[in-house]
């Protein structure tokens, strides 16, 4: 009987959490990982302007105390829920073999071809949604906590450069390989493999440890003078456009590069792409903040024009 007092106490957000899980779940190919898009919400809401930070607290669940990292996988947890069977193509951008490039038309569209159905066009929707917010002309039929937790998970998604990966491999997710000495694949191995190894190298597991480095990093460290010129953004819209053709140029130049479906990737391939990893997850953590910033904020939000 508690159990049944506890659950309704729960909402439908820490339910989902608990359903993913007891559940064994598929849907985690696709998606940086939980520690991925745990870092980059944290990094994001260490840096909200008092009228954001403000904003995104009014808009989480109360479960959750103002802390939206909590909530910054959600999205990955209904994807394949049958009311949000339509956001399961905005996670990612299918470009053409070997182009290395990003072309908005060409690229963006779901499987059917449905324009703007991919990562880019999600986050150029989602901050259009959430830009109506502060006015209160926000449409009823759009959900401002969903559009939030949607918005903080892509600008993660987008910068995870497998996620804008070749169409025929699906992102490397059909290339199979190794990671040291167990079976995974080349998406995963950038999705969270290289991750939870520096974690367990470098910082005895914990996660909270390497997210402090990574801030680090940007505020005193190897990436100071570097994080103006990421925050750095006149249009929203070719700026995640920008952040897309980011994702693919890495994920030919390090990604993909040398790597061959059923080989071993060890050492060497660690070390080349550590830091290439921990710098996508500070920047989508900046950025992210830079877009909240605006969205809430109080200047003139130029580049998003009403719907
Ligand atoms: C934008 O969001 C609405 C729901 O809020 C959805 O119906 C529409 O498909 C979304 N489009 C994109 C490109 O994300
Ligand atoms: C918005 O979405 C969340 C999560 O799906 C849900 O719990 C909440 O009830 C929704 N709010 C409204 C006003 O529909
Ligand atoms: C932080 O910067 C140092 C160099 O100053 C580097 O050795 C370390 O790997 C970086 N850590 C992360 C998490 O990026
Ligand atoms: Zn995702």
């Amino acid at each position: 009987m508690l159990i049944f007092r506890i659950f309704r106490k729960m909402s439908l957000f820490s339910l989902s959490f608990l359903l993913c899980f007891s559940l064994i779940c598929e849907p985690c190919v696709q998606a940086w990982s939980k520690e991925g898009h745990t870092m980059t919400c944290k990094i994001a809401q260490d840096l909200l302007k008092p009228e954001a930070a403000h904003a995104v607290k009014m808009l989480l669940p109360d479960d959750v105390n103002g802390d939206l990292s909590a909530l910054c996988v959600w999205p990955d947890q209904v994807r394949h829920w049958y009311k949000y069977r339509w956001t399961s193509s905005l996670h990612f951008i299918d470009t053409p073999d070997k182009a290395c490039s990003f072309n908005y038309q060409r690229d963006c569209h779901d499987s059917h071809g449905v324009k703007d159905m991919c990562v880019v066009g999600a986050i150029q929707n989602f901050t259009n949604q959430l830009s109506h917010y502060r006015h209160g002309t926000s449409d009823r039929r759009h959900n401002m906590t969903e559009a939030l937790l949607f918005l903080a998970h892509f600008m993660g998604d987008i910068h995870q450069p497998m996620h804008v990966g070749f169409t025929s491999d699906e992102g490397g997710n059909t290339i199979d390989l190794r990671w040291f000495r167990h079976k995974s694949n080349l998406h995963h191995v950038w999705d969270r493999e290289i991750i939870l190894t520096a974690a367990a190298d470098y910082f005895g597991k914990d996660i909270n440890r390497l997210q402090e480095q990574i801030q680090g990093n940007f505020t005193h460290g190897i990436w100071s003078d570097d994080v103006a010129s990421w925050r750095d953004c006149a249009d929203i819209f070719s700026c995640v456009k920008k952040y897309a053709a980011e994702s693919i140029n890495i994920a030919c130049k390090w990604g993909y590069k040398d790597v061959e479906s059923g080989e071993t990737l060890s050492d060497e391939y660690f070390n080349s792409r550590y830091s290439i990893v921990m710098k996508r997850i500070a920047q989508g953590g900046v950025r992210l903040a830079m877009i909240l910033n605006r969205v809430f904020g109080d200047h003139q939000m130029d580049s998003i024009t009403a719907t």
